[in-house]
Protein backbone atom coordinates (compact mmCIF):
# COMPACT_ATOMS: atom_id res chain seq x y z
CA UNK A 1 0.00 0.00 0.00
CA UNK A 2 1.13 3.49 -1.11
CA UNK A 3 2.29 5.35 2.09
CA UNK A 4 0.31 8.39 1.21
CA UNK A 5 -2.96 5.89 1.36
CA UNK A 6 -2.38 4.41 4.57
CA UNK A 7 -1.98 8.42 6.11
CA UNK A 8 -5.16 8.78 4.39
CA UNK A 9 -6.43 6.03 6.01
CA UNK A 10 -5.38 7.08 9.70
CA UNK A 11 -6.61 10.80 8.94
CA UNK A 12 -9.75 9.57 8.30
CA UNK A 13 -9.99 7.06 11.18
CA UNK A 14 -8.93 9.84 13.00
CA UNK A 15 -11.87 11.86 11.77
CA UNK A 16 -14.24 8.81 12.37
CA UNK A 17 -13.70 8.19 15.76
CA UNK A 18 -13.78 12.11 16.85
CA UNK A 19 -17.08 12.31 14.80
CA UNK A 20 -18.26 9.35 17.05
CA UNK A 21 -17.16 10.80 20.45
CA UNK A 22 -18.52 14.54 19.43
CA UNK A 23 -22.33 12.31 18.83
CA UNK A 24 -21.57 10.22 22.08
CA UNK A 25 -20.72 14.06 23.67
CA UNK A 26 -23.93 15.82 22.57
CA UNK A 27 -26.22 12.51 22.82
CA UNK A 28 -24.85 12.21 26.62
CA UNK A 29 -24.83 15.90 27.26
CA UNK A 30 -28.04 16.57 25.96
CA UNK A 31 -28.50 20.87 25.87
CA UNK A 32 -25.50 22.74 25.76
CA UNK A 33 -24.74 25.04 29.32
CA UNK A 34 -24.87 28.63 29.33
CA UNK A 35 -23.33 31.16 31.61
CA UNK A 36 -25.93 32.91 34.00
CA UNK A 37 -26.60 36.24 35.49
CA UNK A 38 -28.94 37.09 38.40
CA UNK A 39 -31.42 39.23 38.08
CA UNK A 40 -32.73 40.78 41.15
CA UNK A 41 -35.57 42.83 39.99
CA UNK A 42 -38.91 42.34 42.24
CA UNK A 43 -42.48 41.87 40.48
CA UNK A 44 -45.03 44.07 42.26
CA UNK A 45 -48.45 42.59 42.33
CA UNK A 46 -51.01 44.05 41.95
CA UNK A 47 -55.03 42.96 40.75
CA UNK A 48 -54.37 44.55 37.63
CA UNK A 49 -51.24 43.34 37.00
CA UNK A 50 -53.02 39.97 37.91
CA UNK A 51 -55.86 40.28 35.04
CA UNK A 52 -53.67 41.54 32.27
CA UNK A 53 -51.48 38.21 33.35
CA UNK A 54 -54.37 36.02 33.44
CA UNK A 55 -55.33 37.34 29.95
CA UNK A 56 -51.86 37.12 28.56
CA UNK A 57 -51.62 33.10 30.48
CA UNK A 58 -54.08 31.94 28.69
CA UNK A 59 -52.94 32.85 25.42
CA UNK A 60 -49.76 32.01 25.71
CA UNK A 61 -49.01 29.30 28.47
CA UNK A 62 -51.57 27.43 28.83
CA UNK A 63 -52.42 25.43 25.60
CA UNK A 64 -49.02 23.95 26.68
CA UNK A 65 -48.66 23.57 30.40
CA UNK A 66 -52.19 22.91 31.45
CA UNK A 67 -53.40 19.46 32.09
CA UNK A 68 -56.58 18.79 29.88
CA UNK A 69 -58.19 16.65 32.36
CA UNK A 70 -57.32 18.97 35.80
CA UNK A 71 -56.60 22.20 34.39
CA UNK A 72 -54.35 22.71 36.21
CA UNK A 73 -50.82 24.48 34.94
CA UNK A 74 -48.78 20.78 35.92
CA UNK A 75 -47.29 19.79 31.96
CA UNK A 76 -48.13 17.73 29.59
CA UNK A 77 -47.31 16.07 26.56
CA UNK A 78 -46.67 18.61 23.32
CA UNK A 79 -48.81 16.51 21.10
CA UNK A 80 -47.89 18.32 18.15
CA UNK A 81 -44.18 18.25 18.42
CA UNK A 82 -42.74 17.02 15.02
CA UNK A 83 -41.33 13.44 15.91
CA UNK A 84 -37.83 14.18 14.31
CA UNK A 85 -37.12 16.22 17.49
CA UNK A 86 -38.40 13.63 20.02
CA UNK A 87 -40.99 13.88 23.09
CA UNK A 88 -41.41 17.06 24.71
CA UNK A 89 -43.42 17.60 28.07
CA UNK A 90 -44.27 21.02 29.44
CA UNK A 91 -43.79 21.34 33.08
CA UNK A 92 -45.16 21.73 36.24
CA UNK A 93 -45.20 25.04 36.92
CA UNK A 94 -47.57 25.66 39.78
CA UNK A 95 -46.56 27.16 43.06
CA UNK A 96 -45.76 23.61 44.28
CA UNK A 97 -42.26 24.41 46.39
CA UNK A 98 -40.37 21.40 44.20
CA UNK A 99 -42.32 20.20 41.76
CA UNK A 100 -43.45 23.70 40.64
CA UNK A 101 -41.85 26.87 40.90
CA UNK A 102 -42.83 27.53 44.00
CA UNK A 103 -39.45 28.65 45.64
CA UNK A 104 -38.15 30.38 42.19
CA UNK A 105 -37.22 33.93 42.34
CA UNK A 106 -38.79 36.62 39.91
CA UNK A 107 -35.40 37.15 38.68
CA UNK A 108 -35.15 33.84 37.42
CA UNK A 109 -38.57 33.49 35.45
CA UNK A 110 -37.74 37.01 34.29
CA UNK A 111 -34.25 35.19 33.30
CA UNK A 112 -35.80 32.06 31.70
CA UNK A 113 -38.71 33.34 29.78
CA UNK A 114 -36.16 36.20 28.64
CA UNK A 115 -33.25 34.30 27.48
CA UNK A 116 -34.36 30.45 27.22
CA UNK A 117 -31.86 29.47 30.04
CA UNK A 118 -33.29 27.48 32.74
CA UNK A 119 -31.87 29.74 35.81
CA UNK A 120 -31.53 26.54 37.85
CA UNK A 121 -29.30 24.30 35.64
CA UNK A 122 -28.12 26.85 33.28
CA UNK A 123 -29.08 24.49 29.99
CA UNK A 124 -31.02 26.25 26.99
CA UNK A 125 -35.06 25.11 26.65
CA UNK A 126 -35.51 24.10 23.15
CA UNK A 127 -37.21 26.42 20.77
CA UNK A 128 -41.10 24.13 21.74
CA UNK A 129 -40.84 26.42 25.15
CA UNK A 130 -41.15 30.07 24.04
CA UNK A 131 -38.79 32.80 24.62
CA UNK A 132 -40.26 36.35 25.07
CA UNK A 133 -37.24 39.10 23.48
CA UNK A 134 -39.90 41.88 22.57
CA UNK A 135 -41.99 41.62 25.22
CA UNK A 136 -42.71 44.62 27.49
CA UNK A 137 -41.25 44.52 31.10
CA UNK A 138 -44.86 45.33 32.07
CA UNK A 139 -46.18 42.27 29.91
CA UNK A 140 -43.75 40.03 31.06
CA UNK A 141 -44.32 40.87 34.79
CA UNK A 142 -47.79 40.49 34.79
CA UNK A 143 -47.21 37.12 33.70
CA UNK A 144 -45.23 36.94 36.79
CA UNK A 145 -48.29 38.26 38.77
CA UNK A 146 -50.29 36.08 37.88
CA UNK A 147 -48.15 32.74 38.22
CA UNK A 148 -47.77 34.05 41.60
CA UNK A 149 -51.90 34.64 42.44
CA UNK A 150 -54.10 32.56 43.58
CA UNK A 151 -55.50 31.35 40.79
CA UNK A 152 -56.89 27.90 40.75
CA UNK A 153 -54.91 26.98 37.97
CA UNK A 154 -51.62 27.81 39.37
CA UNK A 155 -52.17 26.51 43.24
CA UNK A 156 -49.26 23.82 44.40
CA UNK A 157 -50.08 20.62 42.79
CA UNK A 158 -47.61 17.59 43.84
CA UNK A 159 -47.50 16.32 40.06
CA UNK A 160 -44.52 14.94 39.03
CA UNK A 161 -42.58 16.35 36.13
CA UNK A 162 -41.89 13.83 33.14
CA UNK A 163 -38.40 14.14 31.65
CA UNK A 164 -38.44 15.15 27.69
CA UNK A 165 -36.27 13.17 25.84
CA UNK A 166 -35.16 14.76 22.79
CA UNK A 167 -33.85 13.69 19.71
CA UNK A 168 -30.53 13.45 18.54
CA UNK A 169 -31.14 16.02 16.15
CA UNK A 170 -32.47 18.09 18.66
CA UNK A 171 -29.65 18.14 20.55
CA UNK A 172 -27.80 18.92 17.78
CA UNK A 173 -29.41 21.78 16.61
CA UNK A 174 -29.31 22.86 19.90
CA UNK A 175 -25.29 22.99 19.50
CA UNK A 176 -25.22 24.44 15.94
CA UNK A 177 -28.35 26.46 15.10
CA UNK A 178 -30.80 27.22 18.44
CA UNK A 179 -29.23 29.92 20.68
CA UNK A 180 -30.69 31.33 23.90
CA UNK A 181 -31.11 35.04 24.23
CA UNK A 182 -29.21 37.85 25.78
CA UNK A 183 -30.97 39.30 28.42
CA UNK A 184 -32.23 43.16 27.50
CA UNK A 185 -29.53 45.13 28.80
CA UNK A 186 -32.60 47.87 29.41
CA UNK A 187 -35.88 48.00 30.32
CA UNK A 188 -38.76 47.22 27.17
CA UNK A 189 -41.05 49.77 27.28
CA UNK A 190 -44.73 49.17 26.91
CA UNK A 191 -46.00 50.53 23.00
CA UNK A 192 -47.94 53.54 22.37
CA UNK A 193 -51.36 51.95 22.72
CA UNK A 194 -52.61 55.11 21.28
CA UNK A 195 -50.56 54.57 18.32
CA UNK A 196 -52.96 51.66 16.61
CA UNK A 197 -49.76 50.61 13.98
CA UNK A 198 -47.13 50.45 16.48
CA UNK A 199 -49.53 48.70 19.23
CA UNK A 200 -50.44 46.17 16.73
CA UNK A 201 -46.77 45.06 15.59
CA UNK A 202 -46.15 45.02 19.17
CA UNK A 203 -49.13 42.10 19.37
CA UNK A 204 -48.13 40.88 16.63
CA UNK A 205 -44.65 40.26 16.55
CA UNK A 206 -43.52 40.94 19.67
CA UNK A 207 -46.32 39.12 22.33
CA UNK A 208 -48.31 36.52 20.20
CA UNK A 209 -45.05 36.06 17.58
CA UNK A 210 -47.83 35.84 14.98
CA UNK A 211 -45.09 36.10 12.53
CA UNK A 212 -43.41 33.44 13.47
CA UNK A 213 -46.34 30.97 12.56
CA UNK A 214 -47.47 32.74 9.98
CA UNK A 215 -44.19 33.08 7.80
CA UNK A 216 -42.92 30.64 5.22
CA UNK A 217 -41.05 28.42 7.01
CA UNK A 218 -39.60 28.37 10.73
CA UNK A 219 -35.83 28.20 8.88
CA UNK A 220 -36.04 31.31 7.59
CA UNK A 221 -37.40 33.06 10.12
CA UNK A 222 -35.75 35.92 11.83
CA UNK A 223 -36.69 36.32 15.31
CA UNK A 224 -34.58 39.87 15.75
CA UNK A 225 -36.33 41.59 12.59
CA UNK A 226 -39.57 39.65 11.90
CA UNK A 227 -39.84 41.64 8.71
CA UNK A 228 -36.73 39.87 7.39
CA UNK A 229 -38.49 36.47 7.66
CA UNK A 230 -38.93 34.73 4.68
CA UNK A 231 -42.19 34.79 3.35
CA UNK A 232 -43.34 37.43 5.95
CA UNK A 233 -47.08 36.44 6.83
CA UNK A 234 -47.94 34.79 3.54
CA UNK A 235 -48.26 31.49 5.58
CA UNK A 236 -46.51 28.17 4.36
CA UNK A 237 -45.21 27.25 7.73
CA UNK A 238 -45.54 23.68 8.09
CA UNK A 239 -47.21 22.43 11.24
CA UNK A 240 -48.97 19.58 13.32
CA UNK A 241 -52.76 19.39 15.02
CA UNK A 242 -52.53 17.16 18.23
CA UNK A 243 -53.16 14.21 15.90
CA UNK A 244 -50.06 14.91 13.61
CA UNK A 245 -52.06 16.15 10.83
CA UNK A 246 -50.52 18.26 8.91
CA UNK A 247 -51.96 22.05 9.13
CA UNK A 248 -50.44 24.47 7.37
CA UNK A 249 -50.25 28.27 8.53
CA UNK A 250 -51.65 30.28 5.60
CA UNK A 251 -51.18 33.58 4.05
CA UNK A 252 -52.61 36.76 6.04
CA UNK A 253 -51.34 39.57 3.80
CA UNK A 254 -53.37 41.83 2.29
CA UNK A 255 -52.99 40.14 -0.87
CA UNK A 256 -56.53 40.20 -2.21
CA UNK A 257 -56.54 36.91 -3.95
CA UNK A 258 -54.39 34.88 -1.67
CA UNK A 259 -54.19 36.66 1.38
CA UNK A 260 -56.94 38.39 3.36
CA UNK A 261 -56.77 41.73 1.76
CA UNK A 262 -60.85 41.14 1.47
CA UNK A 263 -61.54 40.80 4.77
CA UNK A 264 -62.90 43.75 6.63
CA UNK A 265 -62.09 45.07 9.39
CA UNK A 266 -65.30 43.26 11.22
CA UNK A 267 -64.42 39.78 9.35
CA UNK A 268 -61.23 39.97 11.05
CA UNK A 269 -62.95 41.08 14.92
CA UNK A 270 -65.65 38.05 14.56
CA UNK A 271 -62.66 35.55 13.19
CA UNK A 272 -60.72 36.41 15.98
CA UNK A 273 -63.83 36.52 18.89
CA UNK A 274 -65.14 33.40 17.05
CA UNK A 275 -62.67 30.94 15.64
CA UNK A 276 -64.76 31.20 12.71
CA UNK A 277 -63.54 32.87 8.99
CA UNK A 278 -66.14 34.62 7.36
CA UNK A 279 -67.34 31.49 5.34
CA UNK A 280 -68.14 29.93 8.29
CA UNK A 281 -65.20 27.62 8.55
CA UNK A 282 -63.20 27.16 11.84
CA UNK A 283 -60.03 27.83 12.07
CA UNK A 284 -57.93 24.91 13.03
CA UNK A 285 -55.70 24.47 15.92
CA UNK A 286 -52.72 25.22 16.10
CA UNK A 287 -54.31 28.70 15.36
CA UNK A 288 -54.74 30.15 18.94
CA UNK A 289 -57.59 31.78 20.14
CA UNK A 290 -57.37 35.00 20.82
CA UNK A 291 -60.68 35.94 21.50
CA UNK A 292 -59.61 37.11 25.35
CA UNK A 293 -58.27 40.50 23.37
CA UNK A 294 -59.94 43.44 23.22
CA UNK A 295 -61.65 45.05 20.61
CA UNK A 296 -59.03 47.51 20.25
CA UNK A 297 -56.20 45.62 20.34
CA UNK A 298 -57.95 43.36 17.47
CA UNK A 299 -58.38 46.41 15.28
CA UNK A 300 -54.63 47.68 15.68
CA UNK A 301 -53.57 44.19 14.88
CA UNK A 302 -55.71 44.16 11.90
CA UNK A 303 -54.29 47.91 11.21
CA UNK A 304 -50.92 46.64 11.25
CA UNK A 305 -51.50 43.86 9.21
CA UNK A 306 -52.56 46.04 6.82
CA UNK A 307 -49.10 47.78 6.23
CA UNK A 308 -47.10 44.23 5.77
CA UNK A 309 -46.60 44.15 1.97
CA UNK A 310 -48.87 41.92 0.42
CA UNK A 311 -47.24 38.80 -1.18
CA UNK A 312 -49.27 36.35 -3.14
CA UNK A 313 -48.87 33.06 -2.25
CA UNK A 314 -51.72 30.42 -2.28
CA UNK A 315 -52.06 28.64 0.61
CA UNK A 316 -50.96 24.50 1.19
CA UNK A 317 -53.68 22.24 1.38
CA UNK A 318 -54.22 20.87 5.05
CA UNK A 319 -54.35 17.28 5.83
CA UNK A 320 -57.59 16.02 7.60
CA UNK A 321 -58.34 13.09 9.85
CA UNK A 322 -59.79 10.09 7.77
CA UNK A 323 -62.99 8.51 9.47
CA UNK A 324 -62.70 4.62 10.55
CA UNK A 325 -64.11 2.35 8.05
CA UNK A 326 -66.61 1.46 10.44
CA UNK A 327 -67.14 5.58 11.23
CA UNK A 328 -70.63 6.77 12.48
CA UNK A 329 -72.51 9.75 10.85
CA UNK A 330 -71.10 10.75 14.46
CA UNK A 331 -68.08 10.07 13.98
CA UNK A 332 -67.80 11.90 10.85
CA UNK A 333 -69.41 15.20 11.41
CA UNK A 334 -66.79 14.88 14.22
CA UNK A 335 -64.21 15.46 11.99
CA UNK A 336 -65.75 17.21 9.75
CA UNK A 337 -66.49 19.92 12.14
CA UNK A 338 -63.51 20.30 13.00
CA UNK A 339 -63.98 19.29 17.42
CA UNK A 340 -60.87 16.52 16.20
CA UNK A 341 -58.97 19.42 15.87
CA UNK A 342 -58.57 20.27 19.92
CA UNK A 343 -60.17 17.22 21.47
CA UNK A 344 -58.05 14.41 19.52
CA UNK A 345 -59.52 11.33 17.93
CA UNK A 346 -60.11 10.24 21.65
CA UNK A 347 -62.14 13.24 23.30
CA UNK A 348 -58.71 14.00 24.83
CA UNK A 349 -56.34 16.18 22.92
CA UNK A 350 -55.48 19.87 24.32
CA UNK A 351 -59.40 19.71 25.90
CA UNK A 352 -60.97 16.78 27.36
CA UNK A 353 -64.70 15.85 26.55
CA UNK A 354 -63.97 12.13 27.74
CA UNK A 355 -65.63 12.90 31.07
CA UNK A 356 -68.71 14.82 29.83
CA UNK A 357 -71.15 11.85 29.05
CA UNK A 358 -71.24 11.36 32.97
CA UNK A 359 -71.12 14.89 33.45
CA UNK A 360 -74.23 15.63 31.60
CA UNK A 361 -76.58 12.48 31.09
CA UNK A 362 -78.93 14.53 29.59
CA UNK A 363 -78.83 14.54 26.31
CA UNK A 364 -80.38 17.82 25.54
CA UNK A 365 -78.14 18.95 27.99
CA UNK A 366 -75.00 17.68 26.10
CA UNK A 367 -75.97 19.17 23.03
CA UNK A 368 -76.72 22.81 25.12
CA UNK A 369 -72.60 22.45 26.31
CA UNK A 370 -71.62 22.00 22.59
CA UNK A 371 -73.90 24.61 21.02
CA UNK A 372 -73.60 27.31 23.83
CA UNK A 373 -70.22 26.45 26.00
CA UNK A 374 -70.27 30.50 27.49
CA UNK A 375 -73.31 29.15 29.72
CA UNK A 376 -71.39 26.78 31.32
CA UNK A 377 -67.76 27.44 31.14
CA UNK A 378 -68.17 31.70 31.50
CA UNK A 379 -67.63 34.23 28.46
CA UNK A 380 -63.94 33.49 28.01
CA UNK A 381 -64.21 29.81 27.65
CA UNK A 382 -61.90 28.66 24.78
CA UNK A 383 -64.39 25.96 23.42
CA UNK A 384 -66.61 27.67 20.05
CA UNK A 385 -70.32 28.61 20.29
CA UNK A 386 -71.39 25.77 17.96
CA UNK A 387 -74.98 27.57 17.95
CA UNK A 388 -75.65 28.42 14.03
CA UNK A 389 -72.61 26.58 13.20
CA UNK A 390 -73.50 23.10 13.04
CA UNK A 391 -76.73 21.42 11.01
CA UNK A 392 -79.00 21.17 14.00
CA UNK A 393 -79.91 17.61 12.56
CA UNK A 394 -76.25 16.79 13.22
CA UNK A 395 -76.49 17.77 16.91
CA UNK A 396 -78.15 14.36 17.81
CA UNK A 397 -75.04 12.29 16.25
CA UNK A 398 -72.14 14.70 17.49
CA UNK A 399 -73.60 13.74 20.67
CA UNK A 400 -73.93 10.40 20.51
CA UNK A 401 -70.36 10.22 19.38
CA UNK A 402 -69.45 12.37 22.11
CA UNK A 403 -70.53 9.86 24.71
CA UNK A 404 -69.20 7.08 22.90
CA UNK A 405 -65.85 8.63 23.29
CA UNK A 406 -66.53 9.06 26.87
CA UNK A 407 -67.41 5.02 27.30
CA UNK A 408 -64.31 4.16 25.18
CA UNK A 409 -61.88 6.11 27.59
CA UNK A 410 -63.37 4.40 30.50
CA UNK A 411 -63.79 7.59 32.31
C1 LIG B 1 -45.35 25.67 22.79
C2 LIG B 1 -45.42 25.13 24.13
C3 LIG B 1 -45.10 26.01 25.31
C4 LIG B 1 -45.61 27.26 25.60
C5 LIG B 1 -46.59 28.06 24.73
C6 LIG B 1 -45.06 27.65 26.87
N1 LIG B 1 -44.23 26.67 27.35
FE1 LIG B 1 -43.15 26.72 29.09
N2 LIG B 1 -42.29 24.94 28.61
C7 LIG B 1 -42.60 24.18 27.52
C8 LIG B 1 -41.78 22.98 27.53
C9 LIG B 1 -41.82 21.87 26.49
C10 LIG B 1 -40.96 23.07 28.67
C11 LIG B 1 -39.95 22.05 29.15
C12 LIG B 1 -38.80 21.92 28.22
C13 LIG B 1 -37.95 20.76 28.65
O1 LIG B 1 -37.36 20.83 29.75
O2 LIG B 1 -37.91 19.79 27.91
C14 LIG B 1 -41.31 24.32 29.32
C15 LIG B 1 -40.70 24.78 30.50
C16 LIG B 1 -41.08 25.90 31.20
C17 LIG B 1 -40.52 26.33 32.46
C18 LIG B 1 -39.41 25.63 33.25
C19 LIG B 1 -40.00 24.94 34.44
C20 LIG B 1 -39.08 23.95 35.13
O3 LIG B 1 -39.42 23.49 36.23
O4 LIG B 1 -38.05 23.59 34.57
C21 LIG B 1 -41.19 27.48 32.83
C22 LIG B 1 -40.99 28.31 34.09
C23 LIG B 1 -42.16 27.76 31.78
N3 LIG B 1 -42.06 26.78 30.81
C24 LIG B 1 -43.04 28.83 31.80
C25 LIG B 1 -43.88 29.18 30.73
C26 LIG B 1 -44.70 30.37 30.72
C27 LIG B 1 -44.82 31.36 31.85
C28 LIG B 1 -45.31 30.39 29.51
C29 LIG B 1 -46.23 31.46 28.94
C30 LIG B 1 -45.76 32.81 29.02
C31 LIG B 1 -44.90 29.20 28.78
N4 LIG B 1 -44.02 28.49 29.56
C32 LIG B 1 -45.33 28.86 27.50
C33 LIG B 1 -43.53 24.47 26.54
C34 LIG B 1 -44.24 25.64 26.42
C1 LIG C 1 -49.05 28.46 16.61
C2 LIG C 1 -49.08 29.03 15.28
C3 LIG C 1 -49.98 30.23 15.02
C4 LIG C 1 -49.97 31.44 15.69
C5 LIG C 1 -49.11 31.88 16.86
C6 LIG C 1 -50.95 32.25 15.00
N1 LIG C 1 -51.55 31.56 13.99
FE1 LIG C 1 -53.02 32.26 12.77
N2 LIG C 1 -53.16 30.43 11.90
C7 LIG C 1 -52.30 29.37 12.13
C8 LIG C 1 -52.69 28.25 11.28
C9 LIG C 1 -52.00 26.90 11.23
C10 LIG C 1 -53.81 28.68 10.53
C11 LIG C 1 -54.60 27.85 9.51
C12 LIG C 1 -55.71 27.14 10.23
C13 LIG C 1 -56.57 26.30 9.30
O1 LIG C 1 -56.06 25.77 8.31
O2 LIG C 1 -57.77 26.17 9.58
C14 LIG C 1 -54.07 30.06 10.94
C15 LIG C 1 -55.11 30.85 10.44
C16 LIG C 1 -55.25 32.20 10.68
C17 LIG C 1 -56.23 33.06 10.05
C18 LIG C 1 -57.25 32.63 8.99
C19 LIG C 1 -56.88 33.23 7.65
C20 LIG C 1 -57.44 32.51 6.46
O3 LIG C 1 -57.43 33.08 5.36
O4 LIG C 1 -57.87 31.37 6.57
C21 LIG C 1 -56.04 34.33 10.54
C22 LIG C 1 -56.81 35.57 10.18
C23 LIG C 1 -54.96 34.25 11.49
N3 LIG C 1 -54.50 32.94 11.55
C24 LIG C 1 -54.46 35.34 12.20
C25 LIG C 1 -53.51 35.24 13.21
C26 LIG C 1 -53.12 36.34 14.08
C27 LIG C 1 -53.60 37.76 13.96
C28 LIG C 1 -52.23 35.83 14.98
C29 LIG C 1 -51.57 36.51 16.15
C30 LIG C 1 -52.46 37.25 17.06
C31 LIG C 1 -52.06 34.41 14.66
N4 LIG C 1 -52.84 34.10 13.60
C32 LIG C 1 -51.22 33.56 15.36
C33 LIG C 1 -51.27 29.32 13.03
C34 LIG C 1 -50.97 30.33 13.94
C1 LIG D 1 -60.73 25.48 19.52
C2 LIG D 1 -60.74 24.26 20.26
C3 LIG D 1 -62.04 23.50 20.41
C4 LIG D 1 -62.85 23.02 19.41
C5 LIG D 1 -62.67 23.17 17.90
C6 LIG D 1 -63.92 22.31 20.07
N1 LIG D 1 -63.76 22.37 21.42
FE1 LIG D 1 -64.94 21.48 22.81
N2 LIG D 1 -63.87 22.32 24.29
C7 LIG D 1 -62.72 23.06 24.11
C8 LIG D 1 -62.24 23.50 25.41
C9 LIG D 1 -60.97 24.33 25.66
C10 LIG D 1 -63.14 22.98 26.36
C11 LIG D 1 -63.09 23.19 27.88
C12 LIG D 1 -63.99 24.35 28.20
C13 LIG D 1 -63.60 25.17 29.40
O1 LIG D 1 -63.23 24.60 30.43
O2 LIG D 1 -63.65 26.43 29.29
C14 LIG D 1 -64.14 22.24 25.62
C15 LIG D 1 -65.21 21.58 26.21
C16 LIG D 1 -66.08 20.73 25.56
C17 LIG D 1 -67.10 19.91 26.17
C18 LIG D 1 -67.39 19.84 27.67
C19 LIG D 1 -66.42 18.95 28.39
C20 LIG D 1 -66.67 18.88 29.88
O3 LIG D 1 -66.02 18.01 30.51
O4 LIG D 1 -67.46 19.65 30.42
C21 LIG D 1 -67.73 19.22 25.17
C22 LIG D 1 -68.86 18.22 25.33
C23 LIG D 1 -67.12 19.63 23.92
N3 LIG D 1 -66.12 20.54 24.20
C24 LIG D 1 -67.50 19.19 22.68
C25 LIG D 1 -67.03 19.70 21.48
C26 LIG D 1 -67.57 19.35 20.18
C27 LIG D 1 -68.68 18.35 19.95
C28 LIG D 1 -66.88 20.08 19.26
C29 LIG D 1 -67.12 20.15 17.77
C30 LIG D 1 -68.45 20.48 17.35
C31 LIG D 1 -65.89 20.85 19.98
N4 LIG D 1 -66.01 20.61 21.33
C32 LIG D 1 -64.95 21.68 19.40
C33 LIG D 1 -62.12 23.37 22.93
C34 LIG D 1 -62.62 23.08 21.67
Amino acid sequence: MKKIFRWIGIILGVIVIAAASIAAYIHFTGFPSYDMQTITTKVESTPARIERGRTLAMMLCVECHRNAETQLLTGTQLKDLPEEFGVAYSRNITQHPIKGIGQWSDGELLWLLRTGIHPKTGKYLPPWMPKFIRMSDEDLHSIIAFLRSDDPMVQPADVDNIESQPSFLAKFLARVAFKPFEYPSAPIAPPDTNNPIEHGKYLANGVFDCYACHSGDFKTMNVFSPELSGDYYAGGNKMLDVNRMLVPSVNITPDKETGIGNWTEQDFINAMKTGFRPDGSLMRYPMGRFHRLTDTEIRHIYAFLRTVPPIKKANMKAENVQPSSSATLGEKQYIQYGCVGCHGTTGLGYADLQKAHKKYPSDSVLADVILHPKIYFGPLTTMPTWEGRINPNHVPNIVAHVRELGKKSGQ
